[in-house]
C-alpha cells in the first residue's frame, strides 16, 4: 500500500527547517478550563472505561494506518482500503455498520519528471487543467514571482517556474496564461517538507506545486541548460469517498438522545497522517470497542468520515443525511482530530468550538478531567477547521479535541507534511485522549 518511496535526488535533499513550519497563532482568547489535579479518585463508572482503553491497541492502529497504509487521500484506493479496515473492525465488535458513499470533486493526480529521469514530488490543485497521457514536456521559464514584467516573449510555450510570495497563486497563473505559458509550477519560498499546495480555480493550464528545494534545484539543474521537464496531470472523475457509521441504541426502544463521536480518516497527499488523523481514528475505534459492552441510555453513533481534508466533505454529508428528528435528538459531537502528537510543546488538549463558547461537550470533558485527573490542561478555544464545524452548523453542540501548544496555539511542525509519522506519536497521549473522551461519552450515555 505504500506509495511514493522512490524520491530521487531532488527530494532527498529536502531539508526541514522546523521553525518555519509553525502554524502562526491566531489570537483568540484562550481559557484554561481544567488543570492537572492529580488523581481525584475517579468514579466507578470512569474506571469501567479507563481500565479498558488500551494504549497499545490505539498505537497499533495508528501504526497500521500511517505506516502500512500510508497517505489516505480522499477518493484514492488507500482511502477506500482504510474505510474497509474500519468497517471490518466495527463489525468485529458487533456494531451495526453503515457505509455511506458520496461524490467528491474530480481528483487531480500529478507526476513530474526531469529529462534526467529525476522525479519531483508535485501537488496538483483541483482547479488545474489535466494533460494528455503523455503529459506536457517543455522547457522551464524562470518567471520570478510571476509579475507581468517577469515574463518576456521567451516564456511562450514553456512551463513557467514561479516562486511563492507577494501575489496570489491565482494571479501568478493568470499572468503566465497571458504570457502564453504552457504550464505552471509554483515553488515554495519557505522550507516545508511536502510540496506546496497552491489553491487555484479553473485554470486552462496544468498547474503544480513543489517544494522550495525542488524549485531551486530545477532552476539550477534544468532551466540553466535549457533542459525539459514532463508534467502529467490526470483527472480522476466521478471520485467518491465514504463515511463508515456504527450505531448502538439502548435496549429498550423509543426515541433517545444521540451522541456522535467523529474522526476523519483521510489525509493530505504525501502525509502518512499519523497525527492527522490516524490518531483520532484509532482512539475512536478503541472507544467503540470498550463502549460496546456496557448498558446505555442514549444512542451512540461513531462517524468515521472521509474527505475532511478537501473541505469537511464527509462530515457535511453525514450531517446532511440525518433526519430533522435525528438532528433534534442529537445532543453532542465529540470530534477527535490530532490527539496524539509527541511534540513536546503540545502540552495542552484544546477544545475547539466554532463560537469559542463552552457547551455540553466541553463541560462534560472538564468534569471528567477533574474526576479522572487528566494530566494535560484543557483549553477552550475558538477554531473551526475540522469536522465539528459540520455538526455545529446543524445546531449540534460540538467540540474538536486537538493537542496544541498552550498560549501560542501552535500545532506540531509535522502538520500536513511527510513527517507526520508514527515517530512523532505518543502512546501515552493517545491513551490520555481515549480516557478523557471515552469517559466523557460514557458519563453521558451510561445507564445509572
Ligand atoms: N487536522 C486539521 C485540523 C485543524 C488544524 C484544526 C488547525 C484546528 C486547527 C484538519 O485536518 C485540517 O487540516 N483542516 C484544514 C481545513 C479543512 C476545512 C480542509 C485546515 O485547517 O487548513
Ligand atoms: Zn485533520
Amino acid at each position: 500500500m505504500k506509495i511514493g518511496g522512490k524520491f530521487k535526488v531532488i527530494m532527498l535533499s529536502m531539508v526541514l527547517a522546523v521553525s518555519s513550519l509553525y502554524v502562526m497563532p491566531i489570537q483568540f482568547s484562550q481559557t484554561i478550563v481544567a488543570q492537572a489535579k492529580g488523581d481525584q479518585g475517579e468514579a466507578a463508572f470512569d474506571q469501567k472505561i479507563i481500565s479498558r482503553i488500551s494504549a497499545e491497541r490505539i498505537y497499533e492502529d495508528v501504526h497500521y494506518l500511517s505506516e502500512t497504509i500510508g497517505p489516505r487521500v480522499a477518493g484514492t484506493e488507500e482511502e477506500k482500503f482504510t474505510a474497509n479496515y474500519i468497517k471490518e473492525r466495527l463489525l468485529s465488535y458487533g456494531y451495526e455498520v453503515e457505509v455511506q458513499d458520496f461524490n467528491i470533486p474530480d481528483l487531480k493526480v500529478g507526476h513530474l519528471q526531469t529529462d534526467n529521469g529525476d522525479e519531483v514530488l508535485v501537488n496538483i490543485p483541483s482547479g488545474s487543467a489535466a494533460t494528455t497521457e503523455e503529459g506536457l514536456t517543455a522547457e522551464l521559464y524562470d518567471a520570478g514571482l510571476g509579475y507581468p514584467t517577469d515574463f518576456t516573449e521567451d516564456a511562450a510555450g514553456k512551463i513557467a517556474l514561479i516562486s511563492r510570495g507577494e501575489l496570489t497563486f491565482q494571479v501568478k497563473v493568470e499572468n503566465a496564461i497571458a504570457a502564453g505559458s504552457a504550464g505552471v509550477l509554483i515553488y515554495n519560498n519557505i522550507d516545508q517538507a511536502g510540496p506546496l499546495n497552491p489553491s487555484i480555480t479553473n485554470s486552462p493550464l496544468p498547474v503544480g506545486g513543489i517544494t522550495k528545494v525542488s524549485g531551486e534545484a530545477l532552476l539550477e539543474d534544468v532551466a540553466s541548460r535549457n533542459g525539459t521537464v514532463t508534467l502529467k496531470v490526470n483527472s480522476i472523475s466521478n471520485a467518491t469517498s465514504q463515511n463508515i457509521i456504527a450505531k448502538r441504541a439502548p435496549n429498550k426502544g423509543g426515541n433517545h438522545d444521540i451522541l456522535h463521536v467523529s474522526a476523519h480518516y483521510d489525509s493530505v497527499p504525501f502525509a502518512p497522517g499519523a497525527s492527522d488523523n490516524a490518531s483520532g481514528t484509532a482512539v475512536a475505534l478503541e472507544m467503540a470497542r470498550v463502549l460496546k459492552s456496557y448498558p446505555i441510555e442514549k444512542e451512540l453513533r461513531f462517524a468515521f468520515v472521509g474527505a475532511e481534508e478537501i473541505g469537511l466533505v464527509g462530515s457535511h454529508y453525514y450531517v446532511s443525511q440525518l433526519t430533522e428528528d435525528e438532528i433534534d435528538r442529537s445532543i453532542a459531537n465529540f470530534n477527535m482530530d490530532m490527539v496524539g502528537t509527541s511534540w513536546e510543546n503540545a502540552t495542552a488538549i484544546f477544545m475547539n468550538t466554532v463560537d469559542g463558547q463552552a457547551n455540553i461537550v466541553s463541560e462534560t470533558a472538564v468534569a471528567t478531567a477533574e474526576r479522572i485527573g487528566t494530566p494535560s490542561e484543557l483549553v477552550l478555544y475558538q477554531r473551526g477547521s475540522s469536522d465539528h464545524v459540520s455538526f455545529h452548523d446543524a445546531g449540534i453542540a460540538a467540540v474538536n479535541f486537538i493537542r496544541r501548544e498552550p498560549r501560542t496555539a501552535n500545532l506540531e511542525p509535522y502538520y500536513h507534511t511527510p513527517l507526520d509519522t508514527i515517530e512523532h506519536i505518543s502512546e501515552e497521549r493517545l491513551k490520555e485522549a481515549g480516557d478523557l473522551v471515552g469517559a466523557s461519552v460514557y458519563s453521558l450515555i451510561r445507564k445509572n
